[in-house]
């Protein structure tokens, strides 16, 4: 059973959906509560259980959940977990609003764009409805301006002080980008937007369109999900280093009053196995 203790799972979370195995490794010290597996599986299992539990209490407090998707490969087989695991499965989609953190500036049926991958694993296999979900048109010149848009008029519909996005699902790219905020990019310092165009040449495609560190930070519940040990020598930085968030973005991840949560397997820590 999940304990409803606390309205917005702070205290026990998801643990009671999967079977926690604790690990003989320090955590590393980032800002925020740290959850830290022996391997990508429980990972997976760690942020799929939180997730559920967080649903749960939102339908149960505001009736709806608003839920942020980041693209990349590192969540997919999360959603696709979502999906089959019988575990998982009860989170009610009927009452989620889906939202996507950021997208490539791509067709939805190019292999890049962060909505496909969404839709094969998530959308097609779940009973959200339609319009409940969320893509950002990113081909668009107004794509920026029309998905903020689109959020505040969703977001309105809520009390005042609840209008925010209940969970934001992060990851962290190796040069310590996160969503599609990038070092040394204008939308690093995007006062009042939402939501901001972007051009970063370095990457494909250099046009994207995301989600700002203004929405972000304001959500309910924000975690970021972090697998492997090319991401090591970053994860090490964000904790230790003295970045700033022009250099890497990901430190510009601060909620105003929601939670942080990290979740990191072994070789993101940068820790060896001992078998
Ligand atoms: C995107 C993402 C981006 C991603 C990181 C990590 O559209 O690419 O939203 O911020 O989370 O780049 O990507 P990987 O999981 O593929 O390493």
């Amino acid at each position: 059973m999940i304990s409803d203790r606390d309205q917005f799972g702070r205290d026990r979370q998801g643990d009671d959906l999967y079977q926690l195995v604790e690990t003989d490794f320090d955590a590393p010290p980032l800002p925020g509560e740290v959850r830290m597996t022996d391997d990508l599986d429980q990972l997976i299992d760690a942020v799929a259980a939180d997730l559920v539990v967080h649903a749960e209490n939102c339908v149960r407090e505001f009736g709806d959940f608003h839920l942020a998707l980041s693209g990349g490969s590192t969540p997919e087989p999360l959603y696709e977990r979502l999906m089959y695991d019988p575990n998982y499965r009860r989170l009610p989609w009927r009452r989620t609003q889906l939202w996507i953190v950021d997208e490539r500036c791509v067709p939805f049926d190019d292999t890049r764009s962060n909505f496909r991958m969404i839709r094969e694993s998530i959308v097609d296999h779940s009973d959200i409805p339609p319009d409940q979900v969320h893509p950002i048109f990113a081909e668009s010149a107004s794509a920026a301006e029309d998905y903020e848009s689109s959020l505040k008029e969703a977001l309105a519909w809520r009390e005042r002080g609840q209008d925010r996005l209940d969970y934001v699902l992060l990851g962290m790219g190796v040069d310590g980008h996160t969503a599609s905020l990038f070092p040394a990019n204008t939308a690093l310092h995007e006062p009042d937007r939402l939501v901001a165009a972007v051009h970063h040449k370095p990457v494909d495609p250099a046009d994207r369109v995301t989600m700002t560190y203004n929405l972000i930070n304001a959500a309910r519940f924000i975690s970021v999900m972090v697998s492997g040990s090319s991401k090591a020598a970053m994860i090490d930085r964000v904790a230790r280093g003295n970045d700033s968030i022009e250099t890497v973005p990901i430190k510009g991840v601060a909620p105003l009053e929601g939670q942080l949560k990290w979740y990191l397997d072994r070789e993101a820590c940068g820790v060896v196995s001992s078998d």
